[in-house]
């Protein structure tokens, strides 16, 4: 693809791409918004280096494309930004947020098209990189048979195997999201399959007996995770990565406990996953 305002670096040839010449702070001109979703869509994760922005100016770069999300977890009363979420590991952390693979929210009913990770604060002596795979050559990868079962299938999602397991977190009222959505969807943008399951959130494929689904889940977990599917980002201060949920999964590494890790979040609203025949 030929890129006019900006550079594009690729990572890898499956996913990722370094992208320079744009200065985020600023507003972009069409021509160089439309590069950056060009670059997104053909990288599923692009990355930025050296910016500068205060919270207002990484939100307003969020809105360009499309409503910001507020997060089904968010309750801080000691901070004025309720679409940033706080992404922050310390030496007190039990956990950490993306510790295990996943695409951000899918518990949702519309679970979010993209996220915006810009990092502040690294630990001393390297790590905290984040891994990406890319799930539309999950989904191509997948042989023939398995494809055809799994275009009949939807799984469910669900926040509290995270939130209320994993983080030990009090759910607001009405509890926390649980949707079902199709096991591979189509993306809305791009019109490819990509295969939409995740170890963070999906509990069970529906209409199929545990033991059934355990096996199948296991089976397109391992798959979806293959090395070669995948790049790993070396983060730096002030870089950021902006993700597409819908064609990709992420997991962040906890590799430098008890060093501290702090980046704030912006995420942009999507649409409820389907399944195009
Ligand atoms: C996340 O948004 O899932 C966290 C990713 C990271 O901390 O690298």
């Amino acid at each position: 693809m030929g890129y006019q305002t900006i550079q594009v670096r690729k990572l890898t040839p499956v996913i990722g791409a370094e992208i320079a010449g744009v200065d985020l702070s600023q507003p972009l001109g069409n021509q160089a918004f439309q590069e950056i979703h060009d670059a997104l869509m053909e990288n599923l994760v692009i990355f930025f280096h050296d910016q500068e922005l205060t919270h207002d100016q990484h939100k307003a770069f969020g809105r360009l494309f499309g409503e910001l999300h507020l997060h089904p977890t968010s309750t801080r009363k000691d901070w004025d930004h309720p679409e940033i979420l706080i992404i922050k590991a310390d030496e007190n952390s039990k956990h950490v947020a993306g510790e295990e693979w996943h695409s951000d929210v899918s518990c949702d009913p519309e679970p979010p098209m993209g996220s915006i990770l810009y990092m502040k604060e690294l630990p001393p002596d390297g790590g905290g990189n984040t891994l990406f795979a890319n799930m539309y050559r999950a989904w191509d990868t997948l042989s023939p048979a398995i494809q055809r079962l799994c275009e009949g299938l939807t799984a469910v999602h669900d926040g509290a195997q995270v939130y209320g397991g994993r983080f030990g977190q009090t759910p607001k009222e009405g509890g926390f999201p649980r949707n079902e959505h199709p096991v591979v969807r189509t993306h809305p943008v791009t019109g490819r399959k990509a295969l939409y399951v995740n170890r963070n959130f999906t509990t069970r494929i529906a209409g199929l007996k545990k033991h059934e689904s355990d096996a199948l889940l296991e089976m397109l977990y391992r798959h979806s995770e293959t090395p070669e599917f995948q790049c790993r980002f070396a983060w730096r201060p002030n870089s950021i990565a902006f993700w597409d949920n819908r064609a990709a999964m992420h997991h962040a590494m906890w590799d430098y406990f008890p060093h501290r890790r702090l980046g704030y979040r912006v995420t942009v609203k999507g649409d409820k996953p389907f399944l195009r025949a």
